[in-house]
């Protein structure tokens, strides 16, 4: 079930992480830096902008206080480039600096709207290798398919996001605190009474962010739960109409979705209502000002007046935009904590670190009293003492649910042994790479997976055989003549699924498959089941004189199978019993 495993974090461990996303971002996206060097160049012309309001305003200063020190180093620029002390001058400043701040602020946005971008592919990839290369398969259908398309998909998106919105809220803050020494120095009533309201508005935000924090978690539980049914519905769908049950999905999606999209417009209305937050805290101050008794109002110049009001719009908006964006921010890192495999210890190369010695041949797999299964105190298999050897084949019966896939799970290195020996060739299994081992290894499944593509993709899989290759397994495997009859043959594409194929044809192109990877080991899990006897016997051959010096493990029930083997192993109870016939060469 998705989401029982899911966690939810606290407001301060969402904070406490942020400095270890920036680390990552920074190690796997070079061109963070440029968005910094950025971010940092804005501020300082934001600054820029706003000091050159003080000559502006006034004509001369104090001596001695910040504002106649800023006010004099305007005028020694000035002076320097030989223009006049009038305010013509620095209303041409003001703007000449205003248009490069909307230029870096615009380069700013750009930069950051690449980063993020980049994290999110990063994420997506990394989120998708992580998965097919190196998770657990118990781990896989615990959390099932939605877990991983939204961390994938929605999720990588919305970390992505957190460095956009990180950065707009950090330049946000510091512009509004500019802005706010600013205004200190012009007015120190506005100054303190701004404060208080910040105040009092930092309380009402931060009780409003562990609402936004719960509904984020939901959010993100109900995107993957309606994922999954989405793709559960996709790839059931034959079974689903066939048993009328069309509505019964129909509706489970529909409901979540409406839950979806609810949670969704709660976190959106807020962050838009966050953003007026700051108009609202003027409205107030302006009627506290404007107040007949307070007395504040009379000796107001226009220009003092001016330039003090147009300092706490600026101010007020860059905090609107900090609190939009920090809330953003807090509602998209949630994503981050599960995309922490990736954000954590990926190498900046991409290349997971190999595991084990690779393994290049397998002429012998040996088991001493061994256990498998997949619950740790429950063990499917135990005791077993066996060894397939090159040259030899075998057959695996036993009832249904006796363990026969459970075997040929830890054979393949999908399974770890619970306890006991396992050997492949010479070196035990815990030394060996298992990536190389299935290289080797190769199962024919009960039912074979079609992929998106062609016949000749489906059998290549990634490999690249030659025609020949190709041939000799199409024809191993008695597919000759269906192949001839498809329109573009070899090159025809399949249906999703292999919809259009056959039971037994499907079959055959999951034999196809094997043979081309020419495997030390070949194990076929009742791989011939659908097959009519002739079929059967032509393909039984074939593979007898491909794999004349190779291991043949045949799971089946099957007698005519069962009668051509080296050895028969009998699972029951937990148990392996081995019968070693005498085939007459
Ligand atoms: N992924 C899994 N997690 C937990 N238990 C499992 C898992 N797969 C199989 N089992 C259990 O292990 C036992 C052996 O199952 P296994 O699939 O090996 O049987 P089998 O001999 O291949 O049966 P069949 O002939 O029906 O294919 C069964 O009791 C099954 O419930
Ligand atoms: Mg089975």
């Amino acid at each position: 079930m998705v989401g029982t495993h899911f966690s939810h974090y606290g407001l301060f461990k969402v904070i406490s992480y942020l400095p270890r996303f920036a680390s990552y971002v920074f190690r796997h996206v070079p061109s963070a830096r440029y968005a910094a060097a950025a971010a940092a160049l804005g501020v300082m012309l934001e600054y820029a902008t706003l000091s050159v309001m003080l000559p502006l305003a006034s004509g001369k200063g104090q001596s001695g206080s910040l504002t106649s020190t800023i006010i004099d180093f305007w005028h020694n620029i000035a002076a320097q480039i030989g223009l006049p002390d009038v305010s013509r001058t620095w209303l041409w400043l003001f703007l000449l600096l205003l248009g490069m701040r909307i230029a870096v602020g615009f380069a700013q946005v750009a930069l950051n709207t690449w980063v993020s971008k980049r994290i999110h592919a990063h994420l997506s990839g990394g989120m998708f290798s992580h998965v097919v290369m190196h998770e657990p398969l118990a781990e896989i259908y615990r959390r099932t398919i939605g877990h991983y398309t939204a961390l994938a998909g929605d999720e990588a998106v919305r970390v992505g996001q957190v460095f956009f919105n990180l950065a707009q809220t950090l330049s946000a803050l510091i512009a509004a605190t500019i802005g706010l020494v600013v205004l200190f120095i012009f007015s120190f009533l506005v100054f303190k009474l701004t404060l208080l309201f910040l105040l009092l508005s930092g309380f009402a935000i931060g009780f409003a962010m562990k609402r936004v924090f719960s509904w984020s978690n939901e959010s993100a539980l109900l995107s993957r739960e309606a994922s999954t049914t989405f793709i559960e519905a996709f790839n059931g769908i034959r079974s689903i109409r066939s048993m009328a049950g069309e509505a019964f999905v129909v509706r489970r999606y529909q409901n979540l979705i409406n839950r979806y999209g609810r949670v969704l417009f709660l976190l959106d209305v807020f962050n838009q209502g966050a953003r007026s937050l700051p108009g609202l805290i003027l409205i107030v101050l302006g009627l506290v000002v404007l107040f007949p008794s307070a007395g504040f109002i009379q000796d107001f110049s226009a220009i003092y007046f001016f330039t003090v009001t147009t300092m706490l719009i600026r101010v007020l908006s860059f905090l609107g935009t900090a609190v939009s964006s920090g809330g953003r921010v807090v509602i998209d890192i949630r994503a981050a904590f599960d995309l922490e495999d990736i954000i954590g210890d990926t190498p900046a190369s991409g290349q997971p670190p190999l595991v084990g010695e690779l393994i290049s041949s397998v002429h012998k797999i040996s088991m001493s009293n061994l256990s498998c299964g997949y619950v740790s105190g429950y063990p499917v298999l135990t005791g077993i003492f066996a060894q397939l050897e090159a040259g030899r084949s075998y057959a695996l019966v036993g009832r249904s649910g006796s363990g026969k896939s459970t075997l040929s799970d830890v054979l393949l290195g999908l399974l770890p042994p619970m306890s006991g020996e396992l050997q492949i060739g010479n070196l035990p299994y815990d030394q060996v790479d298992l990536a190389s081992l299935r290289r080797k290894v190769v199962l024919v499944e009960q039912q074979t997976r079609i992929f998106s593509g062609s016949v000749r993709e489906n059998i290549a899989f990634g490999l690249t055989p030659s025609d020949a290759e190709v041939q000799v397994a199409v024809e191993a495997s008695g597919l000759s003549e269906f192949i001839g009859s498809l329109p573009d043959g070899l090159e025809t594409r399949l249906d999703y699924q292999g919809a259009n194929l056959s039971g037994g044809q499907r079959q055959r192109i999951g034999l196809a498959r094997a043979i081309v990877r020419r495997p030390d080991v070949l194990i076929l899990d009742e791989a011939t089941s659908a097959l009519d006897g002739q079929t059967r016997d032509m393909i039984l051959q074939q593979l007898s004189k491909l794999f004349l010096d190779k291991i043949l493990l045949f799971i089946t029930h099957d007698n005519q199978i069962t009668q051509s083997v080296d050895e028969v192993w009998h699972l029951k109870k937990g148990r392996l019993l081995i019968e070693t016939r005498a085939v007459s060469a």
